[in-house]
């Protein structure tokens, strides 16, 4: 495959998840950094081109400029990757797709539901493809989870339990905490730890079962005084088919890192991972005793074996998972294509679900956690 030409929105001096689109970007050797709009400060974007070897006719003070300039040159990049805080996520979104340039975008989506469906029709307009780095769906172990599902290994699912817990924002923040500053300030962010968290739960729950959500109840609340946004939400989600889930999404649950955690209880057996463990999946079937699943044996689990990278035991982790939501974006531009229904891609579809997702709770916790179709 040839070497795609990859753009930044964002990822700046002292960002948190641009440099990691980088390394992903970089793994499998599908893109190269050749263009971008750092950060919303023009100084600190030139200099953060500059230390990144991106060259100074390519480093952009604004979004727009950047779509217009690129979508002009004969060279002009393949894809833009948006790294910016949410509300921005739209709006930079549209930009590119106005110019037919695949836009690979962090989530959630959007920071409301109204802009996820303005982009969904700008997504329907445009040439370029939308991807979302939902990147907890690039685990091996994950892939393996949704193939056993798939295969009835599980029986019918009945219950359904992804929790998202973290501590880091379980005091007031310092001011100078730039990724705290924006996720608490509902303009930028669009919601709290239901958008920030829950939403990767939901899709990951979602991408592992295949399961359609049709109601949901919430409750959500700010424990640290003054917060304006959720730093703790519960949902209860009803699914197709009769299925009951569970979302605990926390960020000031004391002693949580990243405890990322997915259970799901079918007629014939169960699956549990954990984020923090990422390569085991242990299964249990119906009156036998728990099996551990894990990379090894790569033969016997092929969608685990397609993202696996060095041999079994050898842990493969975050940066992995994300490389493999690059791989898979850079063979569909490649490929000019579709993704398949079979696909794992995830794009705007997902986005929308995500943030229909957000807006219901928000809904449902307003009105003393009713139910909410959806
Ligand atoms: N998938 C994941 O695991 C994961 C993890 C962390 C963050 N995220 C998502 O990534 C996004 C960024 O989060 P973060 O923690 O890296 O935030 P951050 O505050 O560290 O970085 C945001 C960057 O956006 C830049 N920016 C702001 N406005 C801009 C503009 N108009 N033009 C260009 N750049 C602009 C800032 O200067 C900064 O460089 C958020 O949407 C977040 O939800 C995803």
């Amino acid at each position: 495959m040839a070497l795609l030409k990859l753009g930044m929105v964002g990822g700046g001096q002292g960002a948190f998840i641009g440099g990691v689109h980088r390394m992903a970007s970089r793994l499998d050797g599908c893109f190269e950094l050749v263009a971008g709009a750092f950060a919303s400060d023009p100084a600190r974007a030139h200099a953060s081109a500059e230390i990144l070897g991106v060259s100074a006719d390519r480093s952009y003070a604004d979004y727009r400029e950047m779509a217009t300039a690129e979508a002009a040159r004969p060279d002009g990049i393949d894809a833009v990757s948006i790294v910016t805080p949410n509300h921005l996520h739209g709006p930079i979104a549209e930009a590119f797709l106005a110019q037919d340039i695949n836009v690979i975008c962090d989530k959630p989506m959007t920071a409301t539901l109204a802009q996820a469906r303005s982009l969904m029709l700008a997504a329907e307009a445009s040439k370029g493809h939308f991807f979302l780095t939902h990147n907890y769906t690039g685990y091996p172990m994950i892939r393996q989870a949704q193939q056993m599902v798939s295969e009835g290994a599980l029986g019918n699912i009945r219950i359904v339990e992804a929790n998202y817990l973290q501590d880091w924002l379980s005091e007031a923040p310092a001011p100078d905490n730039k990724q705290a500053a924006w996720r608490t300030d509902p303009a930028q962010s669009g919601g709290g730890a239901i958008g920030d968290i829950g939403t990767h739960a939901y899709n990951l729950a979602c991408f592992v079962t295949g399961l359609r959500t049709t109601r949901l109840n919430a409750t959500l609340q700010a424990h640290v005084a003054g917060r304006t946004v959720d730093d703790d939400a519960r949902v209860t989600l009803q699914f197709d088919g009769g299925a009951r889930g569970h979302i605990w999404a926390s960020q000031v649950a004391v002693g949580n890192e990243n405890n990322l955690t997915l259970a799901i209880y079918g007629t014939k057996g169960s699956i549990k991972w954990a984020q923090e463990n990422p390569n085991i999946l242990l299964f249990t079937k119906l009156g036998d005793a728990p099996q551990m699943i894990t990379r090894g044996g790569v033969a016997a689990h092929p969608s685990a074996a397609a993202v696996t990278r060095i041999p079994a035991g050898h842990p493969e982790g975050y940066l992995e998972a994300f490389a493999t939501l690059y791989r898979e974006a850079a063979e569909v531009i490649a490929a000019n294509s579709e993704p398949t229904r079979k696909s794992a891609v995830i794009g705007i579809k997902q986005g929308l679900d995500g943030m229909r997702f957000v807006d219901a709770c928000q809904r449902s916790s307003d009105d003393g956690g009713a139910w909410i179709a959806l």
